[in-house]
């Protein structure tokens, strides 16, 4: 049996409160079989979602974590801390953050270990840029993030790999099917342990079926599209039309 189809959302520094409508729409519709809907909205607004989120089929999560627990890191937000607030996933190495904060691979592996810590399941994103793909590289690329990325003893129930091509992500640009095929199978022969695998950059309605039906493709990570529910929704149709949980 597929695992179910996880639909995630990032929204990026995007939200204020007044974007909660935007959840109240997600709140009150039907979640399509075979799907799980989460979204990450900034931290400011992860308690307060999560409140309002509570008892629906919609699930919270966050976009960074800081290593520690605690301690005097000014501005900065521990796992546990979006664990208290309501947050179940926490996003860790995104490529903006690897980009912004000069986040490297082992910093990413210990924001991994540290959402496992709090009781939270890290997606952790990986991706070649438009250089390293025309170079030939990206399998090599990919497979050196994972390697040193993703936490020793990492299983199913704590942590899901994104795949996100730099070039694709807010460009509008998407790799074809058989380049995502190529790199979720190679992400899934060397992760392995049923750990699902999202796909991301520029998934929108109208691509996010074929996205969707790709092998070893177990949902998507979605940012400018998740910032209106019914975008964001019409995607979670898609994947259910993909042979969600078949
Ligand atoms: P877009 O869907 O806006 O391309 O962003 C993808 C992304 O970075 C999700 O984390």
């Amino acid at each position: 049996m597929e695992p179910m189809k996880l639909i995630a959302g990032n929204w990026k520094m995007n939200g204020l409160k007044a974007s909660v409508a935007e959840l109240e729409t997600l709140v009150a519709a039907s979640v399509p079989a075979g799907v799980e809907l989460l979204l990450c909205p900034p931290a400011t607004l992860v308690a307060g979602f999560a409140a309002k989120a509570t008892g629906s089929a919609v699930r919270i999560g966050a976009q960074d974590c800081h290593r520690l627990p605690s301690g005097a890191h000014t501005g900065d937000i521990s796992a546990e801390m979006l664990a208290d607030a309501g947050a179940t996933h926490i996003i860790v190495g995104h490529s903006e953050r690897r980009a912004d904060h000069g986040e490297t691979d082992e910093i990413v592996r210990h924001k991994a270990e540290a959402a496992r810590r709090a009781g939270c399941v890290a997606i952790l994103c990986v991706g070649e840029t438009l250089a390293e793909r025309e170079a030939g590289r990206t399998l090599a690329v990919i497979a050196a993030q994972l390697e040193g990325s993703v936490p020793p003893g990492a299983k199913a129930e704590t942590l899901i790999i994104a795949y996100e091509p730099v070039w694709a992500i807010g460009t509008g640009l998407t790799p074809t099917a058989a380049q995502v095929a190529e790199v979720h199978a190679a992400i899934a022969g060397q992760i392995g342990k049923g750990i699902r695998i999202l796909y991301g950059g520029s998934v929108k309605p109208g691509n996010a079926a074929e996205l969707m039906a790709i092998p070893h493709v177990d949902g998507a990570l979605v940012g400018g599209a998740s910032l209106k529910a019914a975008d964001f929704l019409a995607i979670a149709e898609a994947a259910a039309g993909a042979g969600a949980g078949a």
